[in-house]
């Protein structure tokens, strides 16, 4: 598989701490990659520089083999890379419906549509409720469309910003801890929902504390330790790994 992102000895100092310390890896175009390690060992921050959120004080990022590192959050969304937040940030007072639409890309209506109410602007606004309402269905979220995002479950909270990042229609999606807060049925149904996402051409990067979903749904996983990755590969051999298991498995964190 080719790399759709790569990362080249990426460092990410906060004054004195390094939060990230020569992180190199590649993310295969199709795959959905793990990323683990004991709290503070890096992995928001690897999200933050990957999707513009924050900028890497020293190293490179190439998607799709350009360099990306430093553009904008904005700019990353147009050249396909979405994510959630591991604190959620839908607007509580809109519906999950109009947090979902607020991310697509909606074609412009112009001046004259506008100025004269043109059935086109009727039928734009239609389509646009209909892929949204297909988004939060997908995420299994289909039943809260009309409900304030404010007044929802955590669990049904984090779906809705996984189908508000898929209204991005991203070629990689980072999610950042999306079972915290979840039932277990949710993380399998939240599991199930994952394993789909490269069929629909969506490489995902996952982070998360939860490791039978980490194990059970990702080809590759990326152990990080402060801000250092000390392992990867297969699931099977990451569990088996004794590094990992003293950095981090040992550890009862979750
Ligand atoms: N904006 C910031 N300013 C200063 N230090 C920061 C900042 N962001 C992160 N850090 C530090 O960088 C390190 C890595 O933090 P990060 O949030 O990336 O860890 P994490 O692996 O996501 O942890 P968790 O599992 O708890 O979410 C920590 O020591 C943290 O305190
Ligand atoms: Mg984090």
């Amino acid at each position: 598989m080719t790399a759709l992102l790569e990362l080249q000895n990426v460092s990410r100092h906060f004054g004195g701490v390094a939060a990230l310390n020569g992180v190199s890896l590649s993310i295969p175009a199709g795959a959905v990659v793990g990323l683990i390690g004991p709290n503070g060992s890096g992995k928001t921050t690897l999200m933050n520089v990957i999707s513009g959120v924050d900028t890497p004080t020293t190293g490179a990022i190439l998607l799709d083999g350009a360099a990306v590192q430093g553009k904008p959050a904005n700019q990353l969304a147009r050249l396909g890379v979405a994510r959630t937040f591991q604190h959620i940030r839908l607007i509580p007072d809109l519906t999950a419906l109009q947090n979902v639409v607020l991310a697509l890309h909606v074609p412009t209506a112009g001046p004259l549509d506008i100025l004269l109410r043109l059935p086109r602007l009727r039928r734009i606004e239609a389509e646009c409720d209909a892929r949204a309402i297909a988004l939060l269905e997908q995420v299994g979220a289909g039943r809260h469309a009309r409900t304030p995002a404010g007044d929802l479950s955590y669990g049904d909270r984090r779906r809705i910003e996984i189908a508000r990042a898929l209204a991005l229609d991203p070629r990689l999606l980072l999610l950042d801890e999306p079972a915290a807060g979840m039932t277990r049925q949710e993380r399998i149904a939240l599991r199930d929902l994952i394993a789909v996402l490269p069929s629909q051409g969506v490489t995902v990067l996952l982070v998360e504390h939860d490791m039978d979903l980490v194990m059970g749904v990702c080809d590759e996983i990326h152990v990080l330790n402060l801000g250092r990755p000390i392992a990867s590969g297969k699931p099977a051999a990451v569990r088996a790994d004794p590094k990992v298991i003293e950095a981090y498995l040992g550890v009862d964190d979750a």
